[in-house]
């Protein structure tokens, strides 16, 4: 196998090994992908301050998440389905954050279930939630999250409805897939993945297959979240929510300095600044571009993290130059998932925190908590101003 050097090296790999419903699952954003785009391309509008001759030894990017020591803030993001990139990808990657002392967020939307992940682990993870119609549902899952010793629930707010990926529509995705003769053709050619497949049991939505009422079966991602999803979701119900959890809580889908003032009314932890990978509002603007604002508005009163983009260290390091105090990754540890199980994620990682280091170290900064703006050069039309 060639060197993996970077990100992108995974992501190659990643593509030849899993099926192709999944690796689109992951690439796709929504209609026509401009917001998917944006928030990978804003990142190079953005440039660092070179320095020299500062003094680089005993550099740090270790820093804090909700009060969690964290080894780089890079926590793992919440993504669908993980399980179907790898066997047990759920469990997986939780183990690989764990080792390197980064947060993992179990996905409502996961293969392996809370307890799957709980047995497997030994340090407390997140759990992201979605609001869904049937409130029992909701009441044991925060119950089981509860018995699991989960640390922090993230709730999304930017889902009560699905963004159209044409992709995953025409390719009919589901899990386990729909066995039609193209997706069969397909996974013929998977050697590795189906191995993988059929050495675990784990092949269903596992936080709720069993666990929400009438749903014995998985159907296609789309009709469930239609059918199951709450479109009346609103911040009464996330006041509601969070007094049942009783612990600490990240709202995740904030865009708008509006809205963070009404997360900073509920009483969270932190915000995610967050589009959901560029997957749900299509032309919405990028999370790098949308934190300025929303650190100016809530910065100082709430911790605010972001996700949105990151695929290199550099990406990491310009998030909290401009005043994030943590971020995610969720496409950027698929690929790595996806390519080799555990260590492609530990790779990933070990990626993003060599790439920070060498750029922190050129910038004359030996500790990420120092970062600022001083270290960057913002072109002047980056801020979007809107009439
Ligand atoms: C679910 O969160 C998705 O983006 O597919």
């Amino acid at each position: 196998m060639a060197t993996i050097t970077n990100v992108e090296d995974l992501k190659k790999i990643y593509k030849r090994r899993v099926p192709k419903m999944f690796y689109d699952y992951t690439e796709s954003g929504s209609w026509t992908e401009q917001t998917f785009r944006d928030n990978v391309n804003d990142f190079e509008k953005l440039r660092f301050r070179q320095r020299v001759a500062v003094d680089m030894t005993g550099r740090s990017t270790a820093s804090k998440m909700i009060g969690q020591d964290v080894s780089i803030p890079v926590a793992l993001a919440p993504v669908g389905l993980t399980g179907m990139q790898y066997a047990d990808g759920e469990i997986l990657a939780a183990r690989a954050a764990e080792k390197f002392g980064v947060p993992f967020t179990l996905s409502t939307m996961s293969v392996c279930s809370i307890e799957d992940v709980a047995e497997n682990t030994t340090k407390p993870f997140w759990l992201q939630l979605y609001m869904m119609k049937d409130t029992d549902y909701i009441s044991r899952l925060i119950q089981r999250a509860k018995n699991a010793k989960v640390s922090a629930l993230v709730i999304t707010l930017d889902l009560q409805i699905l963004g159209q990926r044409h992709k995953d529509l025409k390719n009919g995705l589901s899990t386990p897939p729909k066995l039609t003769l193209r997706t069969m053709a397909n996974l013929a050619t998977k050697w590795s993945w189906g191995l993988g497949m059929l050495g675990t049991k784990r092949r269903f939505f596992g936080n709720i297959v069993g666990h929400a009422t009438n749903v014995t079966d998985t159907t296609s991602l789309s009709s469930w979240t239609a059918e199951q999803f709450d479109p009346s979701l609103d911040w009464d119900k996330v006041k509601q929510i969070k007094n049942e959890w009783g612990g600490k809580v990240i709202l995740k889908g904030i865009l708008d300095s509006e809205d963070a003032k009404m997360a900073l009314n509920v009483g969270a932890d932190a915000i995610i600044v967050s589009n959901h990978g560029g997957r749900q509002l299509d032309g919405a603007i990028s999370s790098i571009k949308a934190l300025p604002s929303i650190l100016d508005t809530v910065g100082d009163k709430i911790e605010v993290h972001i996700d949105g983009g990151i695929r290199t260290g550099q990406d990491v390091l310009k998030c909290m130059a401009m005043g994030a105090k943590g971020t995610y990754i969720g496409r950027a540890y698929t690929y790595g998932l996806g390519a080799l199980g555990e260590k492609g994620v530990t790779k990933t990682l070990e990626i993003l925190q060599k790439e920070m280091d060498v750029t922190m170290a050129l910038c004359g900064e030996k500790n990420i908590l120092k970062v600022s703006k001083k270290n960057l050069l913002i072109p002047k039309d980056f801020i979007p101003e809107w009439i």
